[in-house]
């Protein structure tokens, strides 16, 4: 179960989210949880989370170990940070910063090298829902990012379904619509890297994820967990996600 913070809370905000988020999620042992706040705030969420099972995670990577890349953060220095996470690929990364499969690609493998766990977003656009060409997309999503990875990387990834018109929207994808994109994406990981794998890698469902929604989608045998945004801001709201 994992909040994507977005481009919002501060230092201050991320200590008053904790204090009363910990409690809530103290007996959560169903699931893991992972937060990922703006990188600013990722040192006051590591320290916060210390001595509880919740996580921290970095919303983005650099692809280089270091270098001349003004404004990126390498895997090292997320580690050192002492997150354990890194979202790449989101759909706003593609939308509004130029993302590509190939770049999304190098970001993962570059998260893995680091040690930290890739949460690896893909997802359809409205005029491709609407033109019936998720399916399409997802694949070539997959095929042109994810299956360059090899057998042991995969192993390590969790790759998060985010329908990009559902996101921030209101629009929940149905529960059916999110197991049946979910069941595309397992059949490309089946055959890419095998029965095994394709049944282990877990997929999460994001877009509009709110307390009275989650456990619904939850309850899609294909929905290994959600990655929730705009409701993750809110302690109590995402600690009912969380414990759906
Ligand atoms: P919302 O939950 O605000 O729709 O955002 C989803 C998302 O983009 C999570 O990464």
């Amino acid at each position: 179960m994992a909040g994507n913070w977005k481009m919002y809370k501060t230092p201050a905000e991320t200590n008053a989210f904790f204090e009363k988020f910990r409690p809530l999620v103290e007996k959560s042992e169903h699931c893991e949880i992972v937060i990922c706040p703006p990188f600013t705030s990722l040192a006051a969420a590591v320290e916060a989370a210390q001595g509880t099972r919740i996580r921290a995670g970095a919303q983005n990577i650099a692809w280089a170990k270091e270098g001349a890349f003004t404004g990126e953060i390498s895997g090292a220095m997320i580690r050192a940070a002492g997150a354990t996470h890194a979202i790449v690929g989101h759909s706003e990364r593609r939308q509004y910063f130029g993302e590509t499969d190939e770049t999304v690609l190098k970001r993962t493998q570059a998260a893995l090298e680091s040690g930290l766990t890739p949460i690896v977003c893909v997802g359809e656009r409205l005029e491709e829902r609407e033109g019936e060409k998720t399916e399409a997309k997802l694949i070539d999503q997959f095929q042109t990012g994810i299956a360059g990875l090899t057998e042991a990387q995969f192993a390590r990834i969790v790759i998060a379904y985010e329908p990009v018109w559902a996101i921030g929207t209101g629009k929940t994808a149905t529960p059916e619509m999110a197991a049946d994109a979910h069941r595309v994406i397992r059949g490309q990981a089946r055959a890419r890297f095998g029965k095994e794998a394709g049944e282990a890698i877990r997929i999460l469902y994001g877009g509009s994820v709110k307390p009275d929604n989650s456990r619904t989608l939850m309850a899609q045998p294909e929905i290994d967990g959600v990655l929730v945004g705009g409701a993750s801001l809110d302690p109590i709201g995402f600690a009912s996600i969380v414990n759906f």
